[in-house]
């Protein structure tokens, strides 16, 4: 509608430059004829103030219709997630206990609706290619649907300037086909299953780890960093900093601060053994 309307305007105003260019050319001669002055003031009250307006305000009042539309939405929601801004990542909760973050995994084809809030300061949601911006405000939940009509992955990006690590806090919406969502939710909300030995466990159990992050199904289960019971299954670390490798799990376990500075994570000491072990453990856990 805005197009078609926008196109209208685009014709005529190109239309007038024309017929004025036309005109100006022919009447380069001295002795132009003035024609009435005042139907040239009534011209430019009516074309360029009066109809202006009343285009404007129509498209106004249409556009806040669709903005309403596209906001509430005026189906049932398939499926509803909590999205929790942290500084610097993204905390993922669905219905049936299943908790991950900084990848928010939806099927295709199904309106989903987004409840967005925060846990520190300001955040902003905002996946470009699914939906307009939306803030994440502490002490208040925020709603958003969000559709993918196709199977795919879609970046999303902190949209709201929350500290230093502002720009790394990325995340991606993973949309996938029905089954594959449903084998993917049912795993995601069951307990880690590993098949690395205990020692890893104990190292992450001994170590400051625990006094973090949650893999549900052993004893630890705090909430102050992401949720790493299927680490594994996760394409990056950090948010959307580096991609989930071995050597880049290194780093963030020994060095956090050299990769984003400010981050709450300290720096774990462990002794090369441990550290194997270590990376055993969080890799098994898919
Ligand atoms: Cu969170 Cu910017």
């Amino acid at each position: 509608m805005l197009f078609w309307i926008s196109a209208v305007v685009f014709a005529v105003v190109v239309g007038l430059i024309a017929f004025a260019m036309r005109r100006a050319r022919r009447d380069v001669t001295p002795d132009i004829e003035q024609g009435d002055p005042r139907w040239g003031d009534r011209f430019i009250a009516i074309a360029g103030v009066l109809l202006p307006v009343l285009i404007l305000l129509g498209s106004f009042i249409y556009s806040l219709g669709q903005m309403n539309a596209l906001a509430t939405g005026d189906e049932e929601a398939a499926l509803e997630i909590e999205v929790i801004g942290h500084n610097w990542w993204w905390e993922v909760r669905y219905p049936n206990g299943a908790v991950t973050a900084n990848e928010i995994v939806i099927p295709a084809g199904e309106r989903i609706l987004l409840k967005l809030s925060a846990d520190d300061v300001l955040h902003s949601f905002w996946v470009p290619r699914l939906q307009a911006k939306m803030d994440n405000i502490p002490g208040r939940v925020n709603e958003m649907w969000i559709e993918s009509y196709e199977p795919g992955r879609f970046r999303g990006q902190c949209a709201e300037f929350c500290g230093l690590q502002h720009a790394r806090m990325a995340f991606f919406v993973e949309a996938l086909a029905p089954d594959d969502f449903v084998a993917w939710y049912d795993n995601e909300a069951a307990a880690a299953a590993t098949t690395a030995d205990d020692r890893g466990l104990d190292v992450f159990l001994s170590s400051t780890c625990l006094g973090c992050h949650a893999v549900r199904g052993t004893e630890a289960d705090a909430e102050a960093g992401p949720d790493l019971t299927h680490l594994a299954a996760r394409e990056t670390l950090f948010a959307g900093t580096l991609e989930n490798t071995r050597e880049n799990l290194e780093r963030v376990i020994l060095d956090p601060q050299s990769i984003k500075p400010g981050v709450g994570m300290p720096p774990t000491e462990l002794s090369d053994d441990e550290l194997e072990a270590l990376l055993d453990y969080l890799e098994s856990l898919s």
